[in-house]
């Protein structure tokens, strides 16, 4: 890991393990240019692949044809309305109504370590671990501070951006657009992958060629979201799992976004993201500054697999934080699909008392507990413990699941108000609403105008409140609607395009509250489902509830898409019942338990009324849990097959980092006629080592226990049919 400075060619370069990333500062008005990210290079004398000496000339050289010089050359990071005509990265409005904004660089800094960056969630590390250029550009007219922040890690090769904007001037500014990252290179033929879905089919990976024009994934529904994804990548079209070059950007940010590629008449391209400009303006008093989130920029030689590599292991060991952080978590049981709203202490007490002697280690009290609310339509923000229902309290109710040996969690949904609840009542203009407007209602609910202080705090402790009275080791934070009707009753007019990014940073405020008070609680955030799956929520939880789809089949898929970028220890994945609530398809329930432990593992079903062959199977599915989490959670993950490509079978590997184990999960989705076994090829292990099959009991057709890795990766091993569909199998291979 190194940055350096050559002042004589006046380029920037950052070193990772494997990769390098240059920028050049160029010509009297000093450029900031990109030269060049990919594999790492010995040299930094890299200046002319900025195309200054081509036609056309830099503007010193050159002036009359200025704007063909801004429209072409490669940008760091982009000014706005003076002759680049590509979409920019920062777009502003004066005080005169004026949008012109040119950046040029004017002083850099190098420092061990990388600076929290205040309110937003961040990777981190300590002094040793990492390092950080800041390069300071300004915009002379405006007096505007553009400092651009890049943080490279010993460990990793990714590369961490940020941007803080400073208003030097004495009159304020309007920003209406700062996105965080931009990467203007030529379009070697390149294909993007994206994340797209909808609630119940988070994250289906999906592959286009990038054409010229713009091509883009956002959303401006208040959340990262259940449609679209806060990641891109963009490969060579010839790039596999395993080899070829790929680059990728993850937003460590959880509202409004928008990843786009623009491939323009000149063969390049210009990658960039960050908080999508619909409907945004901060203002900016003199004197002040705003600080865009991060991105994560990753580059790998080693095809997808390697990007994925480089992403899990950046969020396990700098992004992800607090006690569980390295730890296995406890096998829950949630309650949700057991009994929805129709429960009460004895029934919940019934489903834990069977929990208990089957090995379940913690009983979750899901949506329904509080007010009066017996079904979707009320009581969001009275969070009140319904003694209706909780009957003998909810103290009593936790200390009987406590005497089982069990621990207890709860779910809340605390950005929400209910039309019908006290809150509401009280203080109807707490909903974000626009005045004179029919509010638009979804699921019967409004969100809370969070960008106000007294709400915040209300929030807060009504949430701490219930936390202090029983011994709670566990909350799920939902969030089941988007924004709409965006504003807000506090804010003055020229504030409120500041609504949506507000209403986030008081999300991850609360949070940071929570977790610091309760160090010892463990956090999922969830979505409806999986719509706030990304990196910035696991800055505060470390793990999300990926779908409310828990169909062992469509669970491959929301799985696979969402282990390309987040580590397998975050992906909340429970074993429901069957036939499944979102599909109606009737899966084996061995098989449900192979696909749940590809991620935290825990039930989601009334154990006391599965059918006993079910039920019998918890214990080996949790000693299973037991035997591989570590590994699970630990090791690098290998996506070998997937069945949304292939249609019939799916596989995937965990291998340990020191290569002495690896735990390969088969799934025949569809059963053929006709056919003898399917070649698998296991990569990851180590070439010279031996592994035998150490489960050979549940492989009986397989004759041969033994294996070379470099056999396993490249000659493959015969996996035998299996009789029916959703049909699946673990194989753990262990170092001889
Ligand atoms: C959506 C979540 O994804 C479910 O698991 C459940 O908690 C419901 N909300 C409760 O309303």
């Amino acid at each position: 890991m190194n940055i350096t400075y050559n002042e004589q060619t006046r380029v920037f370069k950052l070193d990772t393990a494997h990769t390098s990333y240059c920028i050049g500062i160029v010509d009297d008005d000093n450029f900031v240019g990109h030269i060049y990210y990919g594999r790492k290079l010995t040299g930094d004398d890299l200046a002319y692949l900025m195309r200054t000496t081509e036609n056309p000339f830099v503007p010193s050289q050159n002036n009359r044809d200025r704007t063909s010089f801004l429209d072409t050359f490669p940008m760091e990071y982009t000014g706005n309305d003076l002759g680049d005509y590509r979409e920019g990265t920062l777009t502003v409005r004066t005080v005169g109504g004026h949008t012109a904004v040119a950046l040029s660089y004017i002083s850099h800094r190098i420092y061990d370590g990388k600076a929290p960056l205040k309110g937003l969630p961040a990777t981190f590390g300590k002094d040793t671990e990492c390092k950080t250029l800041e390069l300071t550009c300004e915009d002379k007219v405006l007096q505007l501070q553009v400092i651009l922040s890049y943080s490279i890690f010993e460990d990793s090769d990714a590369i961490a951006r940020s941007v803080k904007i400073v208003n030097n001037a004495q009159d304020p500014i309007y920003l209406t657009k700062v996105l965080t990252a931009c990467i203007d290179m030529d379009n070697e033929d390149y294909e993007m992958i994206t994340l797209h879905g909808s609630w119940a089919r988070e994250r289906a990976i999906q592959t286009r060629t990038v054409m010229k024009g713009k091509q883009s994934v956002s959303s401006v529904r208040g959340e990262s979201s259940h449609q679209e994804h806060p990641f891109m990548a963009w490969k060579k079209s010839t790039t596999t799992e395993e080899c070829g070059d790929i680059y990728a950007m993850s937003f460590v940010y959880s509202g409004n976004f928008l990843a786009q590629i623009e491939a323009n008449q000149f063969g390049s391209m210009r990658a960039m993201m960050g908080i999508h400009p619909h409907n945004f303006c901060w203002k900016l008093e003199a004197g002040e500054s705003f600080q865009a989130p991060e991105v994560i920029c990753v580059y790998s030689a080693e095809g997808i697999g390697g990007m994925t590599r480089c992403f899990h292991d950046l969020y396990r060991n700098h992004l992800i934080r607090g006690e569980y952080k390295d730890k296995k978590r406890p096998i829950l049981i949630n309650n949700w699909e057991a009994t929805y709203f129709d429960f009460n202490t004895e029934k919940l007490l019934g489903i834990a008392r069977q929990a208990s002697e089957l090995g379940i280690e913690m009983l979750v009290m899901d949506d329904g507990w509080f007010g009066h609310r017996n079904d979707d339509n009320t009581s969001l923000g009275d969070w009140q413990v319904n003694e209706n229902k909780i009957n003998g309290g909810l103290k009593y109710l936790v200390d009987e699941v406590n005497k089982l040996g069990m621990k207890f969690g709860i779910w809340f949904e605390p950005e929400m108000i209910s039309p019908d609840s006290d809150l509401y009542r009280a203080h109807p203009d707490w909903a974000i609403a626009v005045p004179g407007r029919t509010g638009s209602l979804a699921r019967n609910q409004y969100v809370l105008d969070l960008t106000r202080r007294e709400v915040i705090d209300y929030v807060y402790d009504m949430v701490a409140t219930i936390l202090h009275s029983a011994n709670i080791e566990y909350v799920k934070w939902d969030m089941n609607r988007q924004l709409s009707d965006v504003g807000s009753y506090g804010l003055p007019a020229d504030r409120q395009g500041e609504l949506y990014h507000r209403q986030v940073l008081a999300v991850y405020e609360l949070q940071d509250r929570l977790t610091k008070e309760f160090p010892h609680l463990l956090l999922e955030n969830c979505s409806g489902g999986g719509a706030r799956f990304d990196a910035g929520m696991l800055y505060y939880s470390p793990q999300i509830w990926c779908s409310d789809d828990t169909d062992a089949v469509e669970r491959l898929s929301i799985q696979a898409g969402t282990a390309m970028v987040y580590p397998l220890s975050a992906m909340g994945a429970h074993v429901s019942d069957c036939p499944n609530h979102a599909i109606g398809r009737v899966t084996p329930f061995e098989t449900r338990g192979y696909v749940a432990l590809a991620g935290t593992f825990g039930y989601e079903l009334d154990v006391t009324k599965i059918p006993e062959e079910d039920r019998n199977m918890i214990p080996r599915q949790v000693a299973m849990y037991h035997k591989y989490n570590d590994l699970v959670r630990t090791g690098d993950y290998y996506r070998i097959a997937h069945y949304a490509d292939n249609h019939y079978y799916d596989c995937y590997e965990v291998v340990a980092k020191d290569k002495s184990e690896a735990l390969v999960t088969y799934i025949q989705v569809l059963n053929r006629p006709n056919y003898h076994s399917r070649r698998i090829h296991i990569p990851g292990l180590d070439p010279e080592q031996t592994y035998v099959i150490a489960n050979a009991e549940d492989w009986p057709e397989i004759k041969q226990t033994e294996y070379k890795g470099d056999t396993l990766h490249y000659a493959g091993i015969n996996i035998p049919p299996l009789w029916g569909d959703f049909k699946g199998r673990l194989m753990h291979l262990a170092a001889k």
